[in-house]
């Protein structure tokens, strides 16, 4: 089939090259001409693992334009994967998803346009008025929100966990589902709402575990418990599974914050007062500042102490900084007059922060420092050699924000080791 993609970010453009391995003809468009420009010279402008290799395999099927012409000529499909911001309010920012239907060209052919970025429910309905509004009775419309990660956001495409399409008639889901022919998993049929639901209901069941555990971590703490048993322990209940209870500095990212944020606001908007959410994202606003508490307790006050920050993505194998706890720490940290230094394997941390000393390996960035914080668990910093690590810094302090270290470990090698919720 031929598709059209709108928005050449991760999603878009993971959308896009996917459909293409699928075996159909995909144009991507995006506003900015650098963007579609490298992405036509064969760079892609996100680090994504497989995506690269993907786009390369795949370009017979697969061009870049920013022409809306160009993009929807032919296209049986138009899918909706451009940017919805929190705006100052917290509710999600639309406007790029307008300006994809008020740019939609009048035709008699039937096209089906699929809904991948995250709105809130109601979305489709307010769209489906717009698009009649403009005498668009001709084009369907589809929610078939996405749940992959980043890092491994072309394995999440290619074996989800399920699709969700939800579809005003069912003939334009039934277009939908028949562009993941290929793709082994449960297909939910829905309404347009409970599809949007479905999207906003995973992410905020997901960070309710993420918030749960780090309480539960803090509590470990005041009580001489380890949270790393205590998940295994949990976790081995069926009806609560291992999955998303490592406990640490918080979440991050362009999703979770902005999901939570937009569903809580949505449940205000209607009038309901989404208690549990609030609190998981209260949880997690803490949840990045504890760690300054944990230093000023074994440094005393942090002016003039120089602390490293130890990864800057809000995850490994990205380099997205949306949102990390490296951000709200680097602040604090700053504002408590602390001098702060970082390193981070692939984000680049000099776009986001102001005043930070960003190294260019993990031990200079430990050089002369009184404390290192871990904030993103990357592999390079389990692999790093701590004893070196060690004798570069000014005092052995480590704390250790995604429990990855092996504490008795690190203690051998004369250091102080904090993690998040350890005995
Ligand atoms: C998340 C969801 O996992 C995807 O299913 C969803 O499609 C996506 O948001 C989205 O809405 O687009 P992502 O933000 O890429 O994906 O990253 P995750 O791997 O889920 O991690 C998010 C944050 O939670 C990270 O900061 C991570 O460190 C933190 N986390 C995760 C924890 O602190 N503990 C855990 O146990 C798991």
């Amino acid at each position: 089939m031929k598709i059209a993609v709108f928005g050449a970010g991760y999603v878009g453009l993971v959308t896009g090259a996917c459909f293409a391995d699928l075996g159909h003809d995909v144009v991507v468009r995006d506003i900015v001409e650098q963007r579609i420009d490298a992405l036509r010279r064969g760079e892609v402008p996100i680090h994504e693992e497989g995506l690269v290799e993907l786009i390369d395999r795949n370009r017979e099927r697969l061009s870049f334009t920013t022409e809306v012409a160009e993009a929807v000529e032919g296209a049986e499909v138009v899918y909706v994967a451009v940017g919805t911001p929190p705006t100052y309010s917290g509710d999600a920012d639309l406007s790029a998803v307008w300006t994809v239907v008020d740019e939609l060209p009048v035709s008699d052919d039937r096209i089906v346009l699929a809904m991948k970025s995250t709105v809130p429910v109601g979305t489709g309905r307010t769209v489906r008025l717009r698009l009649d509004d403009r005498g668009l009775a001709n084009v369907g419309y589809v929610s078939n929100p996405e749940f992959t990660a980043e890092g491994t956001a072309v394995r999440d495409f290619m074996h989800p966990d399920r699709i969700v399409i939800g579809a005003f008639e069912d003939g334009d889901g039934d277009v939908v589902e028949r562009l993941h022919e290929g793709i082994d998993a449960p297909v939910i049929r829905a309404d347009v709402a409970s599809a949007e639901m479905i999207k906003l209901a995973a992410n905020a069941a997901l960070v309710t575990r993420i918030s749960f555990i780090n309480e539960i971590a803090n509590v470990c703490e005041a009580t001489g418990a380890d949270v790393l048993k205590v998940a295994e322990g949990i976790g081995l209940d069926r009806r609560i599974g291992p999955s998303f209870l490592r406990a640490g500095i918080g979440f991050g990212g362009s999703c979770f914050p902005k999901d939570s944020l937009a569903l809580k606001q949505l449940a205000a908007n209607s009038g309901y007062n989404f208690q549990l959410l609030n609190a998981v994202i209260e949880v997690n606003e803490l949840q990045k500042r504890r760690v300054v508490g944990k230093l000023e307790r074994k440094l005393g006050p942090l002016r003039g102490k120089k602390i490293a920050l130890l990864g800057l993505a809000f995850k490994p194998g990205t380099d997205d900084m949306r949102e990390a706890p490296s951000l709200v720490l680097a602040g604090r940290l700053h504002a408590e007059g602390a001098e702060v230094s970082a390193w981070d394997p692939v984000a680049d941390g000099s776009v986001m922060l102001d005043g930070v000393r960003i190294a260019d390996s993990a031990l200079e960035a430990l050089d002369g420092a009184d404390a290192a914080v871990l904030v993103t668990e990357w592999p390079e910093l389990r692999d790093l050699d701590w004893s070196a690590a060690g004798s570069r810094m000014r005092n052995r302090l480590l704390v250790d924000g995604r429990n990855m270290l092996d504490p008795d470990e690190l203690r051998a090698l004369g250091f102080e080791y904090e993690g998040i919720g350890r005995a």
